[in-house]
C-alpha cells in the first residue's frame, strides 16, 4: 500500500533528527489547525496562464522586487495562519522529523519521512506548488512564480545575490547561513561534504559540471536511480546515506544544504537540517532547481528516463493547505505534468551535457 499523511490532526511535535536543546528554531512543528482538519480532495488549478519560473541569476529588478514584496507579506502574517513564513518553514520539519506517522496506512509505530526515498521528488515539488501559489495570492498576482537557483550553470554557481544582505531590511536574508559562502565570489560545490575544496573558480565549475553529468546521465538511468528506493507503507524509513537515495538528492541537493548552512550553529542552521532549512527563503529556490532537474531528466529522452508505474508510488499522498487556506490530499500521480499544475521553467542552458566524465 502506498504511503498516506494522515490528517493532520494527528501531527505530533518531534524532536528527532535535531539537537532540540541547541535549535534556534522551534521543534513545535505541526501546521496549525482550523475549523476543518479533514482534506478535499485536491482540484487542478483553473488558471489561463502558466506561472514560468525564471532562472534567478537572470531576475529582473521588477521581478526581484514583486518576490521580496511577497516573501515580506508572508513575514507578516502571524505565526498560527497557514499561510505564514514560519507555518509554511515548518511543513518540512512536520514530514521530515517525526510529526507524521503511517498511522493512516494502519502503520501508527512508523515514522513518515519525505527524504531518501522516491517520495523526495513529489513531496517538494507540491510543497513548492502551494508556497508559490500562496506567494502570488498574497501580492494578488495570479502569475507569481518562484525564481530557481540555477546552480546546473556556471552562470548561476553563486547563491543568487538578492539573498545578500543589502544594508536594509532584505526579507530574503537569512542570519543563519555559512558567511564565507554568501558572497558574490564563492562557487557552489555540487560535492560539499563539510569541507571547501579550495580548487580555483574554473577547476570548481568543471567539477560542478561533470557532478551535474553523473547526477543526470551516469547514475540516473532507471526510474529508481533517478527518484529513489521503493518507500512504501510498513517500511522503516531510509537513513540518510543508504545507497537507495536518488542521485539528484544524495549529489547536488545535500550538497547545497550543507554549504548554505551555518557550521557554526549546532544544527547547522538554517540549510544544513530538515527541521530548520524551511527558515531560509533559499530553500526554495534551491528545491526550484532541483524540481526543475526532474523536468530536465525526463525531457533528455533517455530511455529509462520516466517516473515510477508502480500504484504504491503514484497513490501516495500528502497534505497542505492551498492558497485558499484549505487543506487537501494530493496524489503524486497528479504532479507527473506540468502542465496541469501551470507552472513551467524558463529555458536555460544545460552545459554539462558534455561534461561526460
Ligand atoms: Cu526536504 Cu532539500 O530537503
Amino acid at each position: 500500500a502506498p504511503i498516506t499523511t494522515p490528517d493532520i490532526s494527528t501531527c505530533i511535535p518531534s524532536e528527532s533528527g535535531f539537537n532540540a536543546e541547541d535549535s534556534v528554531r522551534s521543534n513545535q512543528c505541526c501546521p496549525p489547525a482550523t475549523s476543518s482538519t479533514l482534506p478535499k480532495e485536491f482540484v487542478f488549478p483553473k488558471d489561463t496562464t502558466t506561472r514560468i519560473r525564471p532562472a534567478a541569476h537572470r531576475a529582473t529588478p521588477e521581478y526581484v522586487a514583486k518576490y521580496k514584496a511577497a516573501i515580506q507579506a508572508m513575514r507578516d502574517l502571524p505565526d498560527d495562519h497557514p499561510h505564514s513564513f514560519v507555518s509554511q518553514a515548518k511543513i518540512h520539519c512536520a514530514y521530515c522529523n517525526g510529526g507524521y506517522t503511517q498511522v493512516a496506512s494502519g502503520f501508527p509505530d512508523k515514522m513518515l519521512q519525505v527524504h531518501n526515498s522516491w517520495l523526495f521528488f513529489p513531496f517538494h515539488r507540491w510543497y513548492l506548488y502551494f508556497y508559490e501559489r500562496i506567494l502570488g495570492k498574497l501580492i494578488d498576482d495570479p502569475t507569481f512564480a518562484l525564481p530557481y537557483w540555477n546552480w546546473d550553470h556556471p552562470a548561476g554557481m553563486t547563491l543568487p545575490a538578492f539573498f545578500e544582505t543589502d544594508g536594509k531590511r532584505n526579507p530574503v536574508f537569512d542570519a543563519y547561513r555559512n558567511v564565507t559562502h554568501v558572497t558574490p565570489t564563492a562557487i557552489v560545490d555540487l560535492d560539499y561534504n563539510g569541507s571547501d575544496s579550495g580548487a580555483p573558480c574554473l577547476q570548481q565549475i568543471n567539477t560542478n559540471l561533470t557532478a551535474m553529468y553523473k547526477l543526470m546521465v551516469s547514475n540516473a538511468a532507471d526510474p529508481l536511480s533517478f527518484f529513489g528506493g521503493v518507500y512504501k507503507a510498513g517500511d522503516d524509513p531510509f537513513g540518510n546515506g543508504d545507497p537507495s537515495v536518488g542521485s539528484v538528492e544524495s549529489g547536488c541537493h545535500t550538497a547545497i544544504h550543507r554549504w548554505v548552512g551555518n557550521p557554526r550553529m549546532m544544527n547547522t542552521e538554517d540549510m544544513g537540517n530538515f527541521y530548520s532549512a524551511g527558515y531560509d527563503p533559499a530553500f526554495y529556490v534551491h528545491h526550484a532547481n532541483v524540481d526543475r532537474m526532474w523536468k530536465v531528466w525526463k525531457d533528455l529522452g533517455i530511455p529509462g528516463h520516466s517516473e515510477p508505474t508502480d500504484p504504491d508510488w503514484l497513490n501516495a499522498s500528502f497534505v497542505f493547505y492551498d492558497e485558499n487556506e484549505q487543506l487537501v490530499r494530493v496524489y503524486n500521480k497528479d504532479c507527473v505534468n506540468l502542465e496541469n499544475l501551470k507552472y513551467d521553467y524558463e529555458l536555460s542552458p544545460l552545459p554539462w551535457l558534455k561534461n561526460r566524465p
